[in-house]
């Protein structure tokens, strides 16, 4: 489907929004319909939020997660998006894995694993939030980052992929683009911040980033240009995910030599992999109309939902295996076991 033909009709208004909101886990699964559709197992576990028509397939011209979704675990009662990254784990000195947990944001503290979600228009600091963004079309999807990334040059391709090290929950600095080498305190907040210049046309590429781009030069936060090439500004989605480090946050349980022992389920050690992927899936024109509102975190047009019913929405896991919440594993549902990876 191409959007040319609801462009003039969708996007007359500028709009002043920012939004952030909690998602509790729908669910943890070795799945993933936007690279790997089909495949069940798919290469690497994912820690899935939002719309509960989450599937192994969900392809763009036949999947309305909308329509196909009776519930999301998102606060806006109207996303059924779906929004997911990898897993991380944890790796104990004689070489047994264990899933980190997530947990909710500063306001969310009761959601059940998930993370948090943004849509914003300028930077984060800015509360006016003039600029003009248009908002994704039904079947739109994206990824950024890449699972294998494993040096900082390949990294740095994808500029605000980011690590926080918290000491307290609010936190905020420094980002790294490795994983933080001490244990943090309060967790590790994965932080992933999506191109915000689009083609204009595709709701999708092959390699399910090049329709979207950085801007030209500058950055979003800096208002930079979308090049010619990707001329369409939109909302930037930001991910934060909190892994709750708290049980294995003693020195005594790291490496002794000093390597790190947090590792991703795709089997990066580096933390250059970071990657996320994102199905849009709003209701209607709910998001544009929430974008069109001239509100900053509190929006009127958000249709919201308790965390109670948040936390109700989840689906059941599709490959049956162990993910290593409860037991210590031998290896990383999906990797070589850790003797094949040295
Ligand atoms: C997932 O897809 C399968 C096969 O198309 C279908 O039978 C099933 O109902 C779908 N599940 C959900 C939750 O939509
Ligand atoms: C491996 O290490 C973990 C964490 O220290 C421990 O709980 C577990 O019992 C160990 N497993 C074996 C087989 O030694
Ligand atoms: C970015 O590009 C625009 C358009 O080409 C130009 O006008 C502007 O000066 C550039 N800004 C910087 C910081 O390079």
């Amino acid at each position: 489907m191409h959007w040319t033909s609801l462009a003039t009709l969708a996007f007359v208004a500028p709009s002043n929004a920012l939004i952030r909101f909690g998602c509790s886990q729908l669910v943890v699964d070795r799945l993933d319909p936007l690279v790997n559709p089909g495949m069940e197992p798919s290469p690497h576990l994912h820690q899935i939020i939002g719309g509960n028509s989450f599937n192994t397939s969900m392809y763009k011209e036949d999947h309305d997660l909308a329509k196909l979704s009776t519930c999301t675990s998102c606060q806006p009662s109207e996303d059924f998006s779906n929004y997911w990254t990898a897993s991380l784990f944890f790796r104990a000195r004689n070489g047994t894995y264990k899933r980190v947990p997530q947990k909710g944001n500063v306001g969310f503290e009761g959601q059940r694993g998930g993370m948090t979600v943004y849509y914003m228009q300028a930077s984060l600091g800015d509360y006016q939030q003039k600029a003009k963004v248009k908002a994704f079309q039904p079947g739109f999807r994206m990824l950024i980052g890449s699972p294998t990334a494993s040096t900082k040059p390949e990294a740095d391709r994808y500029p605000q992929l980011t690590y926080t090290c918290l000491q307290d929950m609010n936190t905020r600095y420094p980002e790294t683009k490795d994983f933080p080498s001490k244990p943090c305190p309060a967790g590790i907040m994965v932080n992933l911040r999506f191109p915000t210049c689009w083609n204009g046309v595709d709701l999708d590429s092959p390699d399910h980033i090049s329709h979207m781009s950085y801007p030209a030069n500058g950055t979003f936060e800096s208002q930079g240009p979308c090049p010619a090439s990707h001329p369409v500004r939109v909302a930037q989605v930001m991910y934060e995910v909190i892994f709750e480090t708290k049980a294995f946050n003693k020195k005594t349980d790291w490496p002794a030599e000093g390597s790190q022992p947090f590792v991703w389920s795709f089997g990066d050690t580096t933390g250059f992999g970071n990657h996320g992927d994102y199905v849009f899936g709003w209701k209607d024109d709910s998001l544009q109309n929430i974008l069109d509102e001239e509100c900053y975190v509190q929006c009127k047009t958000m249709k919201t939902q308790s965390i109670e019913e948040m936390n109700k929405c989840s689906v059941s896991r599709k490959v049956n295996e162990n993910v290593g919440d409860d037991d210590w594993i031998e290896a990383i549902p999906g990797q070589k076991t850790p003797m094949a990876q040295e």
